[in-house]
């Protein structure tokens, strides 16, 4: 992709954890780009960190995208060729006890974002979508033609009706969507400079085994282990969050360089196409940080889908796209960056 350099790139919720991954990666091969977020699950110096890995003082707004006003007053303030949307609340658990800030949340952002964008002739989206929307399937691997079965969650119903809403707009004619639908982001950037950190405890698997293993958790709970997979615990595909960048990076090339102006809408599975069970990824970290790790299995939990992993042939052919990275390089990046962590929040503790 040539010219880079003259675009610019609207990241909403690009403070966050696939967002300021995905700004280093868009900074590295030459885009401009102005994130805009309102830190609801993120921190200020996360910025600080993308400049220190960039070199460049990235543009920021704060921004809340539930906020029709906020959004375009952002617009009078920018011209963008094209948006990566991230900006969203992203916790299963929290969906269900709370449906009513998902809907509003996600929802209303969504719809407000896309209606300031096509009233300033903003026709370019990556939306950060997930493989939630498959529900339970039926088959594995998932391709982008697997049906979508009933979301397990207001969080994953947000991510089906978001692609849906976008799908439906571009009867405008001009609308062009890249949907891209992640299994599980894990891992951090080399540098250890950025990194999941959000204001929630996060209740993922990778940053709750290297949060269990610097001692921030007593231990860990294995949800289920007579699930019909090999060892019988639940069975994910893992795949490292700067693998995820990269292909924002590919998606956004791609809008850029269609010749067509027409709507289109394109989907996306992100996943590495390996099923790993939880105990296998609890022993893959232990051998790579050399700790033993304190786990409890407990009784099956409730809406956990059993197994899915990706069929990821559609990334590779049409966006040129493939993972690179391993499960290995995934959790030694995590542990270097829980590492790095504590050691910043020991020096801050010393300084207040
Ligand atoms: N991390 C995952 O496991 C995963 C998997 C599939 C899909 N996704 C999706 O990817 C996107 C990014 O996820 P993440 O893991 O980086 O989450 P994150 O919480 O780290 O990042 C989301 C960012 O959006 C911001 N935000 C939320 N609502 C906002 C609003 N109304 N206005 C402005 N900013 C707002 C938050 O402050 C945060 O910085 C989300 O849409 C999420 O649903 C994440």
């Amino acid at each position: 992709m040539e010219n880079r350099s003259s675009k610019r790139i609207l990241v909403t919720g690009g403070a966050g954890y696939i967002g300021s991954h995905t700004v280093a990666e868009l900074i590295r091969v030459g885009y401009q780009v102005v994130v805009a977020d309102n830190f609801s699950n993120s921190r200020p110096e996360v910025l600080e960190a993308l400049h220190k890995i960039t070199g460049v003082a990235i543009p920021f707004e704060k921004t809340d995208f539930s906020s029709l006003n906020e959004v375009e007053d952002l617009f009078a303030h920018y011209q963008f060729d094209a948006i990566i949307h991230f900006a969203a609340f992203k916790s299963v658990n929290e969906s269900v006890q709370r449906p009513d800030l998902y809907y509003r949340n996600n929802l209303i952002s969504l719809l407000n974002l896309v209606d300031v964008a096509l009233k300033n002739g903003v026709n370019k989206l990556v939306f950060s979508s997930s493989c939630s929307v498959y529900g339970d399937p039926d088959q594995l691997p998932v391709s982008e033609s697997t049906p979508l079965k009933k979301a397990e969650s207001p969080y994953a119903f947000t991510k089906q009706i978001g692609e849906r809403i976008l799908q439906d707009y571009t009867h405008d004619g001009t609308l062009q969507n890249i949907f891209l639908r992640y299994f599980n982001p894990a891992g951090a950037h080399d540098s250890a400079l950025i990194g999941e950190y959000p204001l929630q405890q996060p209740n993922n698997l990778v940053p709750v085994i290297t949060q269990t293993a610097i001692g921030l958790r007593p231990s860990m709970d294995v949800f289920g282990s007579d699930y019909e997979t090999s060892d019988g615990t639940c069975v994910r595909d893992y795949i490292h969050v700067v693998d995820i960048a990269q292909a924002h990076v590919k998606a956004i090339d791609r809008l850029l360089s269609l010749v067509s102006t027409k709507s289109l809408t394109e989907i996306y599975n992100l996943g590495s196409g390996k099923g790993n069970t939880v105990m296998q990824v609890i022993h893959a970290f232990e051998q790579v940080s050399g700790q033993k790790l304190n786990y409890q299995i407990k009784d099956r939990r409730e809406g956990d889908v059993i197994k899915v992993y990706a069929d990821v042939s559609h990334a590779k052919k049409q966006l040129g796209w493939a993972a690179e990275k391993s499960l290995h390089d995934i959790l030694l990046s995590a542990w270097n960056w829980e590492k790095a962590l504590e050691i910043k929040n020991k020096k801050q503790t010393t300084i207040s």
